[in-house]
């Protein structure tokens, strides 16, 4: 994906999108703002991730500080549900321009779940006006950053070293296995600098192959070659479970946690695998996605 200019992206997406309506075809990316990524969905998602952090968060109705969030997309839930959960600063940075304003306005249309999902870290007054104060924004990129959510894109984690803000919760949501395994380490060091003392660091990576991971999960660690940025940015960069683990020990000075990380078993793997897989154990081949956590030593 890196090898795209920052433009080229938005713009194969708008023309495949106008070519589905011309042909009456419903938007992929409509359901998706509907389904998967609707804010109901994306709630789900970040409560889950942020009961993983626990006590090391403050607890609901207190101020929860500034939230940096790495890989926004195309819909922002996250960054508006990050909101809502008490975050009063939320910077939600990508490093290509993607976020459609009228798929953000679908994904957050009609939530139904989010209130009773984010229950845990949000109070029902708190979430009700939060969530109020979003949509009188009607989800303009200008006004949104006047509540404190602010899309900046595109972006670089490593360019928001050379400012003084840190923050006290760095997120990702399927965003690290886009990037090409050379940049990782660099990413992991950075977004790892940018946390406040105590502050959490939350990632979840899905390490399937984004092509059919219903039914094939594991396809791409056959031998394909050459595996180019922009494969990793379709399908998925192919780091395995153990490759992760090292990858955040050895980037960053801090000590990462794995409290999820499922086996699949119900998919094949490919009859042959790629050379740089061959002897890698069978559950790190199988593993499907990984959640990783770390928390920033306070200061003294
Ligand atoms: C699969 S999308 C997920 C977006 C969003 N988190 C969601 O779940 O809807 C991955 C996003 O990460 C962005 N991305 C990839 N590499 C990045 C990087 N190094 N820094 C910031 N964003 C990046 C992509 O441009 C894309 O918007």
């Amino acid at each position: 994906m890196s090898s795209a200019t920052a433009d080229s992206v938005p713009l194969r997406r708008r023309l495949a999108s106008w070519v589905n309506r011309v042909r009456g075809r419903e938007d992929p990316n409509q359901r998706a703002a509907r389904q998967h990524r609707s804010f109901d969905a994306m709630s789900g998602i970040l409560a889950w991730m942020l009961s993983h952090a626990g006590e090391r968060l403050q607890p609901a109705g207190r101020p929860r500080g500034r939230a940096l969030e790495i890989g926004t997309g195309q819909f922002m839930a996250h960054a508006a549900a990050l909101y809502v959960c008490g975050y009063d600063r939320v910077l939600t940075i990508d490093r290509y321009r993607q976020v459609v304003p009228s798929l953000v306005r679908a994904s957050l249309e009609t939530p139904v779940l989010a209130r009773r999902l984010l229950s845990p870290h949000v109070d029902h007054d708190n979430y009700v006006a939060r969530l109020r104060r979003l949509e009188t924004t009607q989800y303009d990129l200008g006004r949104l950053a006047e509540t404190g959510v602010e899309y900046r894109a595109p972006a670089e984690a490593s360019a928001l070293l050379a400012d003084d803000e840190r923050f006290d919760l760095v997120f990702s949501y399927t965003v690290l296995e886009h990037v090409p395994p050379s940049e990782i380490p660099g990413l992991l060091a950075s977004s790892s600098r940018l946390l406040a003392p105590g502050g959490v660091a939350l990632h979840l990576i899905d390490l399937e192959d984004h092509r059919d991971p219903r039914a094939d999960p594991f396809a791409f660690l056959s031998p394909i070659g050459t595996w180019s940025d922009e494969a990793c940015g379709e399908r998925g960069n192919r780091v395995r479970r153990s490759r992760w683990r090292r990858y955040f020990q050895e980037a960053t000075s801090l000590n990462w946690t794995f409290p999820y990380a499922p086996v699949r078993h119900d998919a094949p793997l490919p009859a042959r695998l790629a050379t740089e897989f061959q002897g890698l154990e069978e559950t790190d081949l199988r593993t499907s996605a990984l959640l990783a956590m770390a928390v920033a030593p306070r200061a003294d």
